[in-house]
């Protein structure tokens, strides 16, 4: 794992809220177990599913509906998701379930985890939608979006391949743009402002962009892995 310099700090808040729901509850020794990634060790996406046509990662996928609808469209597709809130990996195996979807595999922690045990040159898309702004000066160092998880995003992803990353607050959205641009590995696709003011094609709103609680309409920045190094 890449040495942070300030520790491992949590990039998260709560790991678990109200009471879990019993069918989802019970989802969690039942369904979970069977889709969970065990990233002690090096995890190769396709001995998980050989004949996927791709492997995307969500990262915080909050309650799963982005994720689950996006397994959904892309049946071809293997679509891995972190999140250490467990409430929310509940909702997601409940989504899960009720569309009877065999392309999810989940890891119920922090995603830079699971990013340390990904191959090199692995993903075709990572999805980045709505994390945890951390509005206060004092705590931008627990935003996800660092010098080293951006060096680790460039790592995993092939050439080509996609990172979308949607907020809706001001200062995130210059802190990242800002960082992101620092690598070449790493290029802006945006060609006029609708590229990152409008919701592209195949997004699906999540719960958290329906809460409107950033400061701005939400903007969508999405990134291209070029074939030079990071
Ligand atoms: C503000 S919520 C947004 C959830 C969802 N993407 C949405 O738009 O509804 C941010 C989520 O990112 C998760 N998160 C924060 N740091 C993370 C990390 N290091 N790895 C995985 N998930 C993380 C949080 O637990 C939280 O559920």
């Amino acid at each position: 794992m890449p040495q942070y310099p300030h520790g491992p700090l949590r990039s998260f808040g709560r790991i678990k809220a109200r009471p879990i729901k019993a069918r989802r509850a019970s989802l969690l020794t039942t369904l979970l177990p069977e889709l969970a990634l065990e990233i002690g060790q090096p995890v190769a996406p396709l001995s998980l599913k050989p004949d996927a046509a791709e492997v995307w990662l969500e990262i915080g996928f909050g309650g799963g509906e982005h994720l689950a609808a996006q397994a959904t469209g892309r049946p071809d597709a293997l679509l891995l998701g972190a999140e250490p809130f467990l409430n929310g990996v509940a909702s997601a195996l409940r989504h899960i379930e009720a569309a009877s979807l065999t392309n999810v595999r989940l890891h119920a922690g922090d995603a830079r985890d699971l990013l340390a045990a990904l191959p090199t040159a692995c993903l075709d898309r990572i999805f980045i939608l709505f994390p945890d702004p951390w509005p206060k000066q004092r705590h931008h160092k627990r935003r996800l979006i660092q010098p080293e998880t951006i060096a680790e995003l460039a790592r995993v992803l092939r050439p080509g391949g996609r990172l979308r990353f949607a907020t809706d607050w001001a200062d995130y959205a210059d802190w990242t743009l800002e960082r992101l641009m620092r690598t070449t590995a790493l290029v802006w696709t945006a060609q006029r402002a609708d590229d990152w003011r409008l919701a592209p094609a195949d997004h699906v709103p999540t719960r958290y962009e329906a809460k409107k609680l950033g400061d701005i309409a939400p903007i969508y920045l999405e990134f291209e892995r070029s074939a030079l190094e990071a």
